[in-house]
């Protein structure tokens, strides 16, 4: 992962403070049960029209307000109120370039009862400066991973919960320490799921599969945003279910995150994807998407929020 900047600004209990004082009290059902919600949203830095972008913003605040309503939890600000605190902290932090904005709503409360209906539910604000996630200009090697995505009757998937990413991290270690680079989930049904903390596609005989929302997968904002791209550019689109042996057949595969971006993907548990490349189709919509997201182009300028 590439080195990321924190910024100096960030905002906690309904104002803007330095980073180092935006801090939690350790009895915070936060901190002892992972208990909150959160968002992850990119702007990106048009160096020729020397503004910023913020990337479906909008989108990204009516994730964040479903999970809360999934779990409870009391978000009190509305979308006008989320967007001024995010483009005051952007102006503060003076931020000319790439970034990563990560909100939550997390559980403030000191008692011990493990529940998400507390008061002091309170929104958190910080900002670093992200280039890529993964290792730069290269492809993944990834694995099958041991540990199966959890049901929705289980542990919600719609909901962006803090506490979810447990999971993800027992996957992600195991994964790290097998010497791959990130590990995908099957579901309970044996079908592939999603990455730790992305989306997953794959390209066969032209044809683009993703697996469907039903499958237990987080509802990506980058997904539907490659979705319609894949549209735009007349390439067919199947939000369907494949399995294991399916996905090792791939000509190719490619994850989609905010923080992912598109990301080729070379090998699953050593059997090469196509070439062993970034494919030709894998190519065509990460260059569009970038485009699209630096608002170097028209049709989709809808979602990109200038900053200044
Ligand atoms: C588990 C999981 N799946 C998928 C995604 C991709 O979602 P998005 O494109 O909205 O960032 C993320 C990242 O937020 C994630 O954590």
């Amino acid at each position: 992962m590439a080195i990321s900047k924190t910024f100096p600004f960030a905002y906690i209990r309904k104002k803007v403070c330095k980073i180092e004082d935006a801090v939690v009290p350790i009895q915070a059902k936060a901190i002892q049960y992972g208990l909150g919600c959160f968002s992850g949203i990119r702007g990106f830095w048009n160096e020729k029209q020397k503004n910023l972008y913020l990337f479906r913003l909008e989108d990204h605040f009516k994730r964040f307000q479903e999970s809360a309503k999934i779990t409870g939890m009391q978000l009190e600000m509305d979308y006008k109120k989320f967007e001024k605190i995010i483009m005051e902290l952007l102006m503060k932090n003076k931020v000319k370039g790439d970034v990563y904005i990560r909100p939550v709503l997390y559980s403030g409360s000191t008692q011990l009862t493990p529940r998400f209906d507390n008061e002091d539910d309170d929104v958190a604000i910080y900002m670093i400066s992200l280039q890529e996630y993964f290792k730069e200009g290269t492809g993944l090697n990834v694995c099958i991973s041991s540990w199966r995505r959890f049901d929705d009757d289980v542990f919600s998937v719609k909901a962006k919960m803090t506490g979810a990413y447990a999971s993800s991290a027992l996957a992600k270690t195991d994964a790290i320490k097998n010497g791959y680079d990130e590990p995908i989930f099957l579901n309970r049904d044996g079908k592939v799921c999603e990455a730790s903390g992305a989306n997953i596609f794959g390209v066969k005989d032209g044809v683009v599969w993703t697996p469907p929302l039903s499958s237990n997968i987080l509802n990506g904002i980058t997904r539907r945003s490659l979705i319609e791209i894949c549209k735009y550019l007349d390439i067919e689109v199947r939000e369907e279910n494949f399995d294991r042996s399916m996905f090792y057949t791939f000509d190719e595969a490619f994850l989609s995150g905010t923080a992912a971006k598109v990301t080729p993907i070379y090998s699953v548990d050593h059997r090469t994807i196509g070439s062993g490349k970034e494919g030709p189709i894998s190519k065509k919509i990460s260059e569009f998407y970038s485009k699209a997201a630096y608002n170097d182009m028209k049709e989709f300028s809808k979602w990109c929020k200038p900053v200044y």
